[in-house]
């Protein structure tokens, strides 16, 4: 963490709920499913498909995790009935993987399989390391029944390679990602370049046999490259699409869009919008940045 990244954590931890939200409204939908479907909407009509997850803290029982299972049908419901072009992504330790597997698998099953009925589609988001093989064995139970679901993998694990190698042999749907979380060095890249040289590696791996991939990144240096294997390795289409998250490189967005490829935004929404950003803010502090940058933007 820089020095100046550690001044801008210790503030906004100090700052009015209020403003907090000023500057974490662009990346937050609303409080509400309806802001959600509002936004979808939005970036329906200009042919931008999203995936809709409800926010959620760690929870700690099994009534909370039934609680965000029914916020998640919910959104299931709300994409049927308003006919959106989304699909839903959730968080595993939402649905209590880190409370008892099986319970787990049950319930994110229930909705796999309400999407499924749906023609929709559920993405198994991916958390900090100690869920890793936790997230991969609940995907790999759930694909025995289901192709209407799909994992993330996270190139900054040194692992991901051969995760991929070993998902792709399952004819997998991806969504390829840097990684969000601070991991220790002994399992994960800490060279922003080594970073992106496993994310194309492991892209190619998966355009190889054959995999669909949504590109989740908002480096220019990835979507340049990603083009160009496209191009080389002459991806079809219907083999990939680009995903970015709310509020982020709208430029970038609107001219994936513009080239004419499917195009992706992760839109969270929910209650828990202030302990979420404060959390993804201590998670990774490189979030602080791009807060300082909107300060500046709004100045
Ligand atoms: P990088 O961080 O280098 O950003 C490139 C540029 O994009 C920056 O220079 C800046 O301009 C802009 N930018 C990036 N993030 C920004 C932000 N928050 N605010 C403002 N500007 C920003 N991670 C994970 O561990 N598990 C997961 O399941 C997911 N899911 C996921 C879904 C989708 C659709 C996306 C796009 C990303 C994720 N991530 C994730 C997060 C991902 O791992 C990664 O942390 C971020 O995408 C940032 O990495 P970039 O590849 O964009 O590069």
């Amino acid at each position: 963490m820089t020095f100046i990244n550690k001044i801008i954590v210790s503030i906004v931890q100090l700052m009015p709920k209020a403003l907090v939200r000023f500057f974490s409204a662009r990346y937050i939908a609303g409080d509400t499913l309806q802001d959600a479907i509002n936004i979808t909407k939005q970036l329906n009509a200009k042919g931008i498909y999203t995936t809709i997850d409800v926010l959620g803290e760690a929870i700690s029982n099994i009534e909370e995790a039934l609680e965000s299972k029914k916020a998640c049908s919910e959104v299931l419901d709300a994409i049927k009935e308003n006919n959106l072009m989304a699909n839903l992504s959730i968080k595993p330790t939402q649905m209590g993987l880190g409370i008892d597997e099986d319970f787990c698998y049950k319930h994110v099953a229930d909705l796999v399989e309400e999407a499924e009925k749906m023609n929709n589609f559920v993405r198994l988001d991916m958390e900090d390391s100690p869920y890793t093989d936790k997230t991969f064995n609940l995907y790999k139970k759930l694909k025995e029944k289901y192709n209407n679901t799909g994992v993330v993998v996270q190139s900054y694990l040194k692992r991901t390679l051969d995760d991929v190698k070993s998902l792709n042999k399952l004819g997998t749907n991806y969504r390829l990602c840097k990684g969000i979380y601070i991991e220790p060095e002994e399992i994960a890249y800490k060279n922003r370049q080594k970073v992106r040289d496993s994310f194309l590696e492991s892209l190619r791996q998966m355009f190889k046999d054959g995999n669909y991939v949504g590109i989740a990144t908002h480096d220019e240096y990835l979507i340049k490259g990603a083009y160009k294997m496209i191009d080389e390795m002459k991806i079809s289409k219907d083999k990939f699409e680009f995903q970015m998250l709310l509020g982020v490189r709208e430029d970038l967005r609107d001219k994936i869009n513009a080239d004419g490829y499917k195009i992706r935004i992760y839109v969270p929404f929910g209650e828990h919008w202030y302990k979420y950003s404060i959390r993804r803010l201590k998670e990774n502090p490189n979030v602080a940045g791009h807060i300082a940058k909107n300060i500046l933007l709004f100045r």
